[in-house]
């Protein structure tokens, strides 16, 4: 059986008002109205890099950021409490033990390693609850209202499927990297371009320059909470190298098929983590994530890179065949609206077309250490040379 990773709720309220009491950052301290067109980006760069130390997080951790979060996988208590798990199930919200606050605050440095544990353990983890149902609403309306800005002609196809023939030949993929690009389903559009859908459900994906771009995922990008995140990760300087809205429409939405998120965004070392926050609950039916449990461990399997071949019509090649991963090894992982999915680089992961009737959009970045680490100058997305990924924070 797959047993999930503990899961731990966020008291997301508390976070919010600590936000404004310690720290402002600068990459939300804008009044944009909401929308893609908007031009942020030359905000981010612009402002100080927020300086963070372990006393400014420890205010800005919410009470429950990890309090639930600190079960072993045999489902006893990393703190030593004595307590043990009562349900293994992902989706429920359960009390790891009866610890009084003084404990938990005694055990605050623990904590702040649990979700690297996790992370090394299994290649991946969940947090509950880490988007407030306001802030759901919020970015869900957002991404909804994007394909209203969509192209009406020469619309461009992605799919993981048959990438040769999509996005790797195309300049408006490559060149999405800072841009706010739409990128429609494969089922979605007829030979002649025309679209075999309604427009609201036609889109595959929006990328990659959203945290940027667009107000809204800006201000969730680089949330105080992620910055604890990436904090308590381990990050030093961490940046956010793309992110992207996934639609996964019902009827149209396809197949995301085996990969390791290394493969497009390489770094040397191994730094980048993938945050996938849901917006919609994520069940088998509409096309939840699977995991290969500890595949993290294996190595990087292939590349995805600018073909070197200036002559070749394939812009964007890979540097090795597609691996074969049994399906068996796969493990379904179902989560709610506004839970937050840590993806190690190295973990194999899917996701199977959406045969439901019900939608699974969901908001993804990811970050990457820029402190001691490399990003390969070989991946497909590129930064300008004059406008580095934007930086969360450097720690002193
Ligand atoms: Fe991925």
């Amino acid at each position: 059986m797959c047993a999930n990773v503990v899961t731990h709720s966020v008291n997301a309220g508390h976070v919010e008002q600590q936000r404004s009491a310690v720290s402002k950052p600068s990459h939300t301290g804008h009044s944009a109205r909401p929308g893609p067109n908007r031009q942020l980006r030359r905000a981010v760069p612009a402002g100080p890099i927020p300086q963070m130390d372990r006393a400014t997080l420890a205010e800005l951790a919410p009470a429950g950021i990890n309090s639930q979060s600190h079960w072993t996988s045999s489902g006893t208590c990393h703190y030593s409490c004595g307590g043990t798990r009562r349900r293994n199930d992902v989706a429920t919200k359960v009390t790891c033990c009866d610890q009084p606050n003084e404990q938990r605050q005694a055990s605050r440095f623990l904590r702040f390693s649990v979700l690297s544990f996790q992370i090394l353990e299994n290649g991946y983890t969940v947090i509950d609850d880490f988007l407030t149902p306001d802030e759901v609403s919020e970015v869900l309306e957002a991404g909804k209202n994007l394909h209203k800005d969509a192209p009406k002609e020469e619309r461009k196809v992605f799919s993981t499927i048959n990438s040769s023939k999509t996005q790797s030949r195309d300049q408006y993929f490559i060149e999405s990297g800072d841009k706010v690009r739409y990128f429609f389903e494969e089922g979605a559009v007829a030979e002649n371009g025309e679209l075999l859908v309604d427009p609201s459900v036609a889109l595959n994906k929006v990328g990659h320059a959203l945290h940027t771009d667009h107000a809204v995922f800006n201000k969730i990008t680089f949330s105080n909470r992620v910055k604890e995140v990436c904090w308590q990760l381990g990050f030093q300087k961490p940046a956010c190298a793309q992110s992207m809205y996934i639609f996964k429409n019902p009827g149209v939405g396809g197949e995301v098929k085996p990969h390791q998120d290394a493969t497009y965004l390489y770094t040397e070392p191994s730094s980048t983590i993938g945050f996938w926050i849901p917006l919609e609950d994520a069940t088998l039916q509409n096309g939840c994530l699977h995991f290969i449990k500890g595949s993290h461990k294996s190595g990087v399997h292939r590349r995805y890179l600018r073909n070197p071949d200036k002559s070749s019509p394939e812009l964007l090649v890979y540097d090795r065949p597609d691996p074969l991963y049994p399906r068996s090894n796969f493990c379904a992982t179902p989560v709610r609206a506004g839970s937050l999915v840590l993806i190690h680089s190295q973990v194999v992961h899917r996701s199977d077309a959406n045969r439901s009737d019900r939608s699974r959009h969901a908001y993804t970045f990811h970050v990457i250490e820029t402190e001691n680490s490399t990003y390969s100058s070989e991946n497909w997305l590129q930064p300008p040379t004059d406008q580095p990924f934007p930086v969360l924070y450097e720690r002193d």
